[in-house]
């Protein structure tokens, strides 16, 4: 049977659902359509369930060495199993809470899988959406006077490396283990393969990165990235950068894979229970029907312009899929514009140069704007101020007083160009450097806001007055 809608959304992960949430506050007659679960990746297999774990691992690091804080336990024991169960309650009391705001929205949901038709007897335009039911029974046909495309992505490996879900895992199968591994490689130093690094390492396994750049996180501060080297030393990780992975050298045998990478141009063999592949994620465009459409890819991401419009301008494409940050807050956001594009609303554009990057690992790293090497690549005259968090009453009290916050600013106009942290509770800092930026404000402007005493908070303060050499606890 064929329904007449405002707007199908075609993914109901992150970006997706909160589209259709914006869509239905606005009165428009909106369907999802989601193969999987409703909240998609961020909720089932990535953001949520990744900082469960991730929280469980820094519990128990806390715990053991609780006796610095005065307080004397047992030697605590890690039962897996229910660090587990914690992460699938919590992932399914979420689950539940974004069902129903579909049911308040009054959005239909439809369980299948979505694919774009050419134009036909529903509709002279490209755009009708046919959708293969996950229950087996008959293609139910969306006719919609508007699409956004919100498919996400998926997992890849590297040529050589088939993940067979025992030996070579990627970070789906490995947020389903069962127990943990004694030993694990981990190829990729970037977002997932430092959380993953992190929280395994912190649960007591030993781990191994194997990173083809020069240095971990390569798209965030060198600073930054050198502190967490140091750090991730400290807990005893083999970071391996530079790290030509040999995939031709694999072998997998009685439990444990060996591989070989060439560091600085010498081979050297690598030994893990496991091995994660963490080297990016592949846009889910292939196999939903652009092909009848005019709708473009560039390296299988969907073109899109300022207002999330592909080239069919009534269907919209938002997250994952079009490339560039893949956040779920930047996907909603993309969601949001482009309904209120469709509701012809003007919305304003989003400026990716003030969304914030968070990475969840032990410690905490976060940034917003552009690195120090970037701003000197554009041409900026920069001035940088840094302030550690060891100089911070409030870290000292929590026992975290590694990291630190550090500015980028335009030495001639004083704008923020950048905020860099490495630290306790950075991920939530950060807001109030996305806030500058989004507000124009300039270091001295943060030097004024009053940071009260004792917070970790007052970090910003002190970084702020640092770029002008007036940083009071140093
Ligand atoms: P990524 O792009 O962040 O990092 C991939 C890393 O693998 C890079 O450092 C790259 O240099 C390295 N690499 C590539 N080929 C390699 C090879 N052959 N050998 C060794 N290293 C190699 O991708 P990642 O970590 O897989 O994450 C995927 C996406 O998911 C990212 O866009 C990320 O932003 C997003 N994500 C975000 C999270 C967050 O916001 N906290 C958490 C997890 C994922």
């Amino acid at each position: 049977m064929a329904q007449e809608y405002d707007v199908v959304i075609i993914g109901g992960g992150t970006g997706g659902y909160v589209a259709a949430i914006r869509a239905s506050q606005l009165g428009l007659k909106t369907a999802i359509v989601e193969n999987e679960s409703l909240g998609g990746t961020c909720l089932h297999k990535g953001c949520i369930p990744s900082k469960a774990l991730l929280r469980s691992a820094e519990v128990y690091q806390t715990i053991k060495k609780s006796e610095e804080f005065g307080v004397e336990t047992e030697k605590p024991i890690l039962n897996f199993n229910k660090v587990q169960q914690r992460k699938a309650n919590i992932v399914d009391r979420l689950h539940k809470g974004v069902q129903h705001l579909m049911k308040k929205g009054k959005i239909d949901v439809y369980d299948g899988f979505g694919r774009i038709l050419g134009p036909s007897i529903f509709s002279p335009l490209p755009g009708t959406v046919s959708v293969e039911m996950t229950d087996g029974s008959e293609n139910e046909m969306l006719i919609p006077r508007n699409v956004i495309i919100a498919t996400g992505s998926r997992t890849k490996s590297l040529p050589g490396l088939d993940i067979d879900g025992t030996y070579i895992v990627t970070s789906d199968e490995a947020l389903e283990m069962e127990q943990l591994p004694s030993s694990i490689i981990i190829i990729g130093g970037g977002v997932i393969g430092i959380e993953w690094a992190s929280m395994l390492a912190d649960f007591g396994v030993e781990v191994t990165i194997l990173e083809y750049a020069e240095q971990l996180l390569p798209a965030e501060d060198q600073e930054v990235s050198n502190e967490l080297k140091r750090l991730f030393k400290k807990k005893n990780i083999n970071v391996m950068t530079n790290a030509k992975v040999l995939s031709e050298t694999l072998v997998k045998e009685n439990g444990v894979a060996k591989i070989s990478a060439e560091i600085n141009g010498v081979s050297k063999e690598f030994f893990g229970e496991k091995i994660l592949v963490a080297v990016g994620r592949a846009p889910n465009s292939s196999n939903i029907g652009l092909q009848n459409t005019d709708i473009e890819l560039d390296n299988g991401y969907i073109k899109v312009n300022e207002y999330y419009q592909t080239n069919e301008s009534h269907i919209y494409a938002i997250g994952d899929v079009i490339g560039g940050m893949q956040l779920a807050h930047t996907a909603s956001h993309e969601g949001i514009k482009a309904v209120e594009h469709i509701a012809g609303e003007n919305p304003s554009l989003l400026h990716y140069e003030y969304v914030p990057r968070c990475i969840y690992s032990n410690p905490e790293i976060a940034s917003v704007g552009l690195t120090e090497k970037e701003a000197k690549e554009k041409g900026f005259k920069v001035k940088t101020g840094k302030f550690s968090f060891q100089a911070i009453g409030k870290a000292l009290v929590f026992g975290e007083i590694d990291g630190f916050v550090k500015f980028v600013s335009d030495g001639e106009t004083n704008d923020i160009l950048g905020v860099h942290m490495i630290g306790p509770n950075v991920t939530d800092l950060i807001s109030e450097a996305g806030l500058a930026r989004v507000l124009d404000a300039t270091p001295w402007e943060i030097s004024q806001t009053v940071h009260p005493h004792p917070s970790l908070s007052e970090v910003m303060g002190e970084a702020a007055l640092a770029v002008d050499g007036r940083a009071i606890h140093i």
